[in-house]
């Protein structure tokens, strides 16, 4: 089998960091391009996140792109009180030698989508929707050319994370993510559902640390970092490991289970705004729009990781 074409769209972000080194990992994935948007820091540092990471990767010929600075309609909502000042708190690393492709990152997935046979893109979004739902906006033509959608956003059971009634990718751009989530893609969501059973633990980090090398060093420093936020906040044995359950879905669908069903975003409401209201019951009558993921074989995720990441 060819390896399935992805371009991940992200805000790196510790979680999102582990996601890209998972796919850089895997033969069954061809990253064609990693495009950076503005949500955990500010655009110029996921930017630079993003080449950091493809460096520790080996992998300085990936083309990073940077994209929108802000959501479409609103002022950007940042998340530095978990990930840090610079999102990739943890560890130090080397600035990126690396240069940012010339082009933004929306013309890319554009023109990538225009390019290849329709079918053949995986869109991996693991940020704030903006950069995608600006894509589709400008060309509409390229939306039935997505092979599926696979992001991690939004919750149903586990409600909110940056809010009460809402998770921080959808809260940070909820135009954005209603765009994506009507424009009738076949999409894969990864909530906060899954998320908060994928947690990390000692045992892991331990493994991660015994594999010796600069990969498994910086992946455990940056869960030890952004432990520390999310073990306050939950209590619990560790902190969810959100970003790389996308591309673990890719890599071993099996892990994963859901349902079809409908999904609808607020961007409207007085205290809800950024909710994914997802109809779990099929209670609405209204027509599924997503696989919405309600579970994860913790182990088995996790054994992939440290499986793949000692690959790097
Ligand atoms: C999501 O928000 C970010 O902080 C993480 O990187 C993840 O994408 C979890 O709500
Ligand atoms: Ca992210």
């Amino acid at each position: 089998m060819p390896p399935r074409r992805i371009i991940i769209d992200t805000d790196p972000g510790q979680d999102d960091a582990v996601a890209i080194l998972l796919a850089l990992a895997s033969p069954e994935l061809e990253v064609l391009g990693i495009t950076a948007v503005a949500g955990n820091v500010p655009l110029a540092l996921t930017a630079r996140n993003a080449r950091i990471v493809c460096e520790l990767a080996g992998r300085a010929d990936i083309p990073v792109f940077a994209g929108c600075d802000r959501p479409l309609e609103r002022r950007l909502v940042t998340a530095e009180h978990v990930h840090g000042k610079t999102g990739l708190d943890g560890i130090a690393l080397p600035e990126p030698a690396m240069e940012l492709q010339p082009a933004h990152a929306v013309d890319f997935i554009v023109e990538t989508l225009r390019r290849e046979p329709a079918g053949t893109v995986t869109l991996v979004p693991i940020g704030p929707l903006t950069n995608i739902a600006a894509a589709f906006r400008t060309a509409p033509d390229i939306i039935p050319r997505v092979a599926e959608v696979v992001l991690m956003g939004g919750a149903y059971f586990e409600v909110g994370n940056i809010t009460p009634a809402a998770e921080f990718n959808i809260y940070v751009d909820p135009e954005a993510a209603d765009a994506v989530f009507r424009a009738g893609v076949p999409l894969v969501v990864m909530p906060l559902d899954v998320t908060h059973r994928a947690l990390t633990s000692a045992a892991w980090l331990d493994a991660l640390r015994g594999l010796g090398t600069r990969v498994g060093a910086a992946v455990a420093s940056w869960c030890d970092f952004f432990e520390r936020f999310d073990k306050a906040k939950y209590g619990g044995e560790g902190a969810p490991l959100h970003d790389p359950c996308t591309v673990a879905y890719l890599l071993r669908p099996q892990l994963f289970s859901g349902r079809h069903v409908n999904v609808v975003i607020e961007t409207q409401g007085a205290f809800t705004t950024g909710m994914t209201v997802a109809d779990w019951w099929r209670v609405s009558g209204r027509p599924a729009n997503a696989h919405f993921i309600g579970s994860v074989d913790r182990v088995g995720y996790f054994s992939l990781l440290t499986e793949r990441l000692a690959r790097l």
